[in-house]
């Protein structure tokens, strides 16, 4: 069998590349190491990371803020078991939908690690050691990442765990000790706090979530406090030791100094993730790699081989679901003669912790660093009706315009659902819309977007509610 397009891994990046090419009238495979289909994102990722965050949220409110609504309830006990299983079921009900994608877009799924042997050529080893290698006109190459290590620290998924062992912790531990305030260390933290652990963040640098708008991560890390955790930041961990029934985790300032030895009984390492080509055979094959270890591609995704090209975490860029879609869905369509294309100006990235975090386009750090003039508009959720209605009036909106075209550069939220409100400023700077055009935007009320609209009139200084 020869196909027109293989694809080697089922991530985002990978099952959304192989529908758009099935969809252009391409036969196209897809290699899959895993057991199951979905990638990071859906076996060990967003979706299971997800699950735990609405039923952790959902406990945490159980316990305090039923009640000033009316809602009488017993304090809510933890199931852990069965909260795990509902994490489960979400994993599964997805993993089952791609593969139906995969059936109705006739596209055949092989499992095994895939290995390119030559340009158009895939040899596959399936799980019981048997080889097939099979023939195409084009390999796209979406093998995702992989955890970082930490130099001297061993990750044994149990007591010292990467994403992956804090998404099945059995017992809620006493003391959590986080390495890395970037999104897994915040995301998997706000878990298991809500779920009843103490949670210290250690952090190298002297903020958290770098790269975010430096602004919306202090007023984040102070909700964050308020909640409980405790970020120990320009701090770095230089050893773990496992030896006791606590674990003694030795931790020092970035700059050197005095070492602290802090009690935990579960470590999540969350220091990054690297790309993931391990046995892919791109060193044999002549794939070039830039200075990070990440597949080099030109503005089409193709590497300096013929034929193959490479998409997702594999490759530069952030490291986010919806990217490796969007090149999955681009690369198809370039692969097929057309004119597919991705705009890296306008991704958003949200942090699903409550409140929840997201921004997209240019922070007023980067705008400060390129000497770009720019205007502000700020809104804070205790000024919009429907937060005072439900009483989450934490955080606000900005928005950051050119100071001479009014042109949307960047927009930064913090408050409930900022990550479904972050849509709109991603459409919105698609079209390149001014922060005129939002503000002229009629917006429902009572809705948390009319604060997107009052934050754009605030860049004119004329909000109505503040
Ligand atoms: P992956 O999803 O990593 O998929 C790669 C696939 O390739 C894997 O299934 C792997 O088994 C397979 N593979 C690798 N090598 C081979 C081989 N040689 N042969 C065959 N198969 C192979 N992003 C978001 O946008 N939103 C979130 O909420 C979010 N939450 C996350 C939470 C956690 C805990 C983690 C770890 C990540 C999260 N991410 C999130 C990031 C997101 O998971 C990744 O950006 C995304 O999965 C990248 O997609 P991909 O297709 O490039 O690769
Ligand atoms: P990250 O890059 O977001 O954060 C890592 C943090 O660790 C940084 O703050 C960094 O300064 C710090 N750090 C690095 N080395 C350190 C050390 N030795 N000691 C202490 N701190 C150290 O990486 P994270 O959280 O591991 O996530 C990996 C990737 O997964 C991210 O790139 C993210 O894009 C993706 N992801 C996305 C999610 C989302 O979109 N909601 C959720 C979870 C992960």
């Amino acid at each position: 069998m020869s196909y027109d397009l293989i694809v080697i891994g089922t991530g985002p990046g990978g099952y959304v590349c192989a529908i758009r090419a099935a969809q252009l009238g391409m036969k196209v495979a897809v290699v899959e190491k895993r057991a199951s289909l979905g990638g990071t994102c859906l076996n060990i990722g967003c979706i299971p990371s997800k699950a735990l965050l609405h039923a952790s949220e959902l406990f945490e409110e159980a316990g305090h803020a039923f009640a000033k609504m009316g809602i009488g309830v017993s304090k809510p006990k933890l199931d852990l078991k069965q909260m795990l299983v509902f994490k489960d079921e979400a994993v599964d009900g997805n993993v089952k939908g791609v593969d139906f994608l995969m059936k109705k877009n006739k596209i055949d799924v092989v499992y095994g690690a895939g290995r390119i042997t030559a340009p158009g050529k895939v040899e596959v080893k399936a799980a019981d050691g048997k080889t097939q290698t099979l023939e195409t006109k084009n390999i796209v190459i979406a093998t995702g990442s992989d955890v970082t290590q930490l130099k001297g620290i061993t990750i044994d998924e149990k007591r010292v765990v990467s994403s992956t062992g804090a998404l099945t912790l059995e017992k809620v531990p006493e003391k959590l000790l986080v390495i890395g305030a970037g999104v897994i260390g915040l995301e998997l933290g706000s878990v298991w706090r809500r779920l009843g652990a103490q949670v210290t963040v250690v952090e190298f640098l002297d903020r958290i979530l770098p790269g975010m708008d430096s602004e919306v991560a202090r007023q984040s890390q102070r909700l964050f406090e308020k909640q409980g955790m405790t970020f120990k930041l320009g701090s770095k961990v230089t050893s773990v030791d496992t030896s006791g029934k606590k674990l003694k985790v030795n931790v020092e300032p970035a700059k050197g100094g005095e070492t602290e030895t802090l009690d935990a009984d579960v470590v999540l390492v969350a220091i990054g993730r690297v790309p993931y080509i391990e046995g892919l055979g791109l060193q044999e094959v002549g794939v070039a790699l830039d200075e990070r270890g990440r597949v080099k591609t030109d503005a089409h995704f193709a590497t300096n081989v013929p034929g193959i090209y490479a998409i997702g975490d594999v490759i530069a860029g952030p490291m986010l679901a919806h990217k490796a879609e969007d090149e999955g869905v681009a690369v198809s369509e370039i692969i097929a003669g057309q004119a597919g294309h991705v705009n890296y100006d306008v991704i958003p990235a949200v942090v699903y912790t409550y409140p929840e975090i997201a921004s997209v386009g240019k922070s007023e750090d980067d705008l400060k660093a390129e000497n770009h003039a720019y205007n502000v508009g700020k809104f804070p959720f205790t000024a919009n009706g429907r937060a005072k209605a439900n009483q989450q009036t934490e955080g606000f909106v900005k928005i950051l315009a050119d100071a001479k075209t009014d042109r949307v550069l960047g927009v930064h939220i913090v408050g409930a659902d900022a990550g479904n409100m972050i849509a709109e400023a991603a459409v919105a700077m698609e079209f390149g819309a001014s922060s005129e055009d939002i503000a002229r935007t009629c917006h429902a009320h009572p809705t948390l977007p009319e604060a997107v609209k009052e934050a754009a009139l605030a860049v004119d200084k004329r909000a109505i509610h503040m």
